[in-house]
């Protein structure tokens, strides 16, 4: 169970919970806030240690506005009166008091996180390129591990390339599992079997690495669906490394909240990724297709107006172009986003927070108008 521990005075709940299996995420009374604005809170229950507190912080409330699922339990160090009325008027109808025991919290961790319904299927946003080697996988791993760091441990990056993708070069693991497991055993394929097949990174993404060996057979389309569908079941977030020349990978995105396309700046990649982004478009509604650029130069001939122009759609963000910050990170084998000091992991962040709250991408980086190739380009689509 994953429970979030607010506040607490000394070490003692945090050891409670591990002694009951929970997977606890720290946290301040002052952070509650915050935990109560976030677009996903990857937890069964929060318990917030007012032990050494007269009154309930009224970002118990908030976080109980916000994510109404989520149970919470308030240790308090008797039964006061005035405090468990406000708590109540708050929400909350748990309480543990002095001397807590590993028994009683966990009961009453128990009993709040049984009376949340079932979740709903997590969000999926699959990036697929429109051309090989423009970014694709660099803009997955790093939006992944940006959404890992808002919704702490509960973001799960799927490498679709069944063998020699390089997800996982990126983030520095090497998983015994691969995406070719879960195919070839896609009948057992459940919570606990997914479990068993990603690995985990130092900052909270997991991941569902490429195979290093060629699978024997064709991958089935449903095989796909079903791991998509067993991925979104478990985790909150999933991000998918979508191979662009797999037909069956592209077939397999019903379950998918977004499909972003990838160009460039080249005339080559505009015209084919225009051509993904109509078909895709067209199999699975326009809202849920999102171009974006990578590797963006303000002073490339092809600029973002003519891109738009000739894709009939918006550009909603571009990442900028920095070749040695992007090969120092894969080189490293650390997502850059992690380190959030410039202008290429802000955007990183930004698209992820956008994507996560599932509201349109505002324009980050604006072009410079005008450009002499997009006659030509336009006049062949
Ligand atoms: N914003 C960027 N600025 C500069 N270089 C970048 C940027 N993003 C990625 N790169 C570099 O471009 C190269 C290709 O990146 P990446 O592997 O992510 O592309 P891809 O589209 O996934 O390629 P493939 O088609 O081989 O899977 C890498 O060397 C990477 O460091
Ligand atoms: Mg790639």
């Amino acid at each position: 169970m994953n429970v979030y521990l607010v506040g607490a005075v000394n070490r003692q709940l945090e050891e409670l919970l591990h002694a009951t299996g929970s997977r606890t995420t720290l946290c301040t009374l002052d952070g509650l806030s915050g935990l109560a604005t976030q677009a996903v809170l990857p937890a069964e229950a929060v318990v917030v240690d007012l032990r050494e507190r007269s009154a309930v912080p009224s970002g118990v409330a908030l976080l109980k506005r916000h994510h109404p699922l989520v149970g919470i339990v308030i240790v308090a160090s008797s039964l006061d009166p005035a405090l468990m009325l406000e708590a109540m008027r708050a929400g909350v109808t748990e309480f543990v008091t002095e001397p807590v025991t590993q028994g009683e919290l966990k009961a009453a961790i128990d009993r709040v996180a049984a009376k949340r319904p079932a979740r709903d299927p997590g969000q999926v946003f699959a990036f697929v390129g429109g051309k090989g080697g423009v970014g694709t996988t660099t803009l997955a791993v790093n939006v992944a591990t940006a959404l890992a760091k808002q919704a702490v441990s509960s973001t799960l990056l799927i490498d679709l390339h069944v063998a020699y993708g390089d997800a996982a070069l990126f983030v520095g693991v090497e998983p015994r599992f691969s995406v070719a497991d879960a195919f070839e055993n896609i009948h057992r394929l459940d919570d606990s079997f997914l479990r068993t097949l990603v690995g985990h990174t130092k900052f909270g993404l997991d991941l569902l690495t490429s195979s290093d060996r060629a699978m024997v057979g064709p991958v089935d389309v449903r095989a796909v669906r079903s791991l998509i569908d067993c991925a979104a079941r478990y985790y909150p977030c999933v991000v998918l490394d979508v191979p662009r020349s797999d037909a069956t990978m592209l077939d397999a995105l019903e379950l998918v909240t977004k499909i972003v396309v990838v160009a460039n700046q080249e005339l080559s990649t505009v015209r084919s990724a225009s051509r993904m982004a109509a078909a895709l478009r067209q199999r699975y509604g326009k809202d849920r297709v999102a171009v974006v650029v990578s590797r963006y130069d303000h002073v490339a001939e092809i600029g973002r107006k003519e891109i738009e122009r000739v894709m009939g759609m918006p550009i909603v963000q571009v990442f900028l172009s920095d070749y040695r910050l992007a090969l120092g990170a894969l080189n490293v084998g650390r997502p850059l986003v992690l380190d959030n000091h410039n202008k290429l992991a802000a955007s990183f962040t930004s698209f992820a927070r956008v994507l996560a709250s599932n509201s349109s991408v505002e324009e980050t980086e604006t072009a410079r108008p005008g450009g002499g190739l997009f006659g030509r380009f336009a006049s062949r689509t």
